[in-house]
């Protein structure tokens, strides 16, 4: 019997210590420069980005002061960094090329795999976007407060060895090469690219997944047109991301379907949306 405790406490430790050495994964990662312009107009397309389809600031907190999102003595501490120059904000330490690191590729100054930011999604943005992303974290009013630092306890060692997406930069290859930007407008085009973030919960293939880390949020539905969407028109999608009522009379829940951030969105945006939405093959959900 003490035998087999000891296994497995030799067992638990080697896992934890394999666990560590992933999260400690050295990513020499060749950034490359992407244009940061310094006009008001492209600073606001940065603020909206960052408030609606991006979704920074539901992590990030409003204004990007940062936020504690989980403490936990066995999983450990996960907390979005301060953005802005504020006390204890990390802005002015944060070269351009840090940010393009940690926004397109998921890693953070030191080299290592930020933990749960969702760059495999964050990659397929846009230099224009990128740049101004980057143009509006420059301009961020100040805010003081002060965030623990990231760090993964033993059991968040070992899911990080077992579930690669506490470690996004784990998941994708970062030598890819880029599609040309895409021209925003009222295209199945552009509403391709805007829903790339409608993946991280729904799916790859938008047929229906799960809300990561978040055990008790409902599905997230199938948005093919096998799915609930099947029977709406433009305006009831519109309406719904709007406003978080279905045209079935249901409430959808805010915290799990950050609803709040897309109706920010531009008309054309969720029209784009609902465009490509439209032209998905039917899927079962989940599939
Ligand atoms: C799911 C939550 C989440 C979302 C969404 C998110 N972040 Fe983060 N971000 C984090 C966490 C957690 C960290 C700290 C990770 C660590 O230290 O390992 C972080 C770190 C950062 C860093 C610091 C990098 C460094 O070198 O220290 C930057 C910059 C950043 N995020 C920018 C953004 C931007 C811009 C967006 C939107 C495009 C965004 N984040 C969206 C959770 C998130
Ligand atoms: C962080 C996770 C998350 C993201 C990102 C997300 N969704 Fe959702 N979505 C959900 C969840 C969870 C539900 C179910 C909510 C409920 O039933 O209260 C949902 C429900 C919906 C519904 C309602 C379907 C129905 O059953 O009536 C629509 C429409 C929808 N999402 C569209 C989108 C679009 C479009 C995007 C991208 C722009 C998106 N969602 C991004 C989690 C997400």
């Amino acid at each position: 019997m003490a035998g087999l405790v000891a296994l497995l406490v030799v067992a638990i430790l080697v896992l934890i210590l394999l666990g560590s050495r992933r999260i400690s994964k050295d990513y020499d990662i060749q950034v490359a420069s992407v244009p940061i312009p310094t006009d008001a107009v492209s600073i606001e397309r940065g603020r909206h980005y960052v408030e609606t389809v991006g979704l920074c600031s539901e992590c990030h907190g409003e204004g990007l002061g940062g936020d504690i999102l989980s403490e936990d003595s066995v999983f450990g501490t996960l907390a979005s960094p301060n953005l802005t120059s504020g006390a204890s904000g990390i802005g002015d330490a944060l070269s351009d090329e840090d940010l393009v690191r940690a926004i397109r590729h998921g890693v953070g100054r030191d080299g290592e795999a930020l933990v749960i930011m969702p760059s495999e999604y964050f990659n397929k943005i846009s230099d224009a976007d990128l740049g101004a992303i980057v143009a509006y974290i420059r301009n961020l009013p100040p805010v003081d407060n002060q965030v623990p630092k990231t760090s993964l306890g033993p059991l968040g060692r070992v899911i990080a060895l077992l579930d690669s997406s506490i470690l996004p930069a784990s998941k994708f290859d970062h030598t890819a090469p880029r599609p040309p930007d895409p021209t925003p407008g009222v295209t199945v085009e552009y509403g391709e690219y805007l829903a790339t973030i409608c993946s991280v919960c729904h799916g790859d293939n938008l047929s229906g997944g799960s809300v990561p880390g978040e055990q008790d949020a409902p599905v997230a539905r199938n948005l093919t047109p096998e799915g609930v969407l099947v029977s709406w028109e433009e305006s009831d999608f519109i309406n719904t991301m709007r406003t978080g009522k279905t045209p079935g009379g249901g409430q959808l829940d805010g915290e799990f379907m950050p609803w709040e951030h897309f109706a920010r969105m531009t008309d054309d945006e969720l029209k784009a949306l609902w465009m490509y939405l439209k032209t998905l093959p039917p899927s079962d959900s989940g599939e």
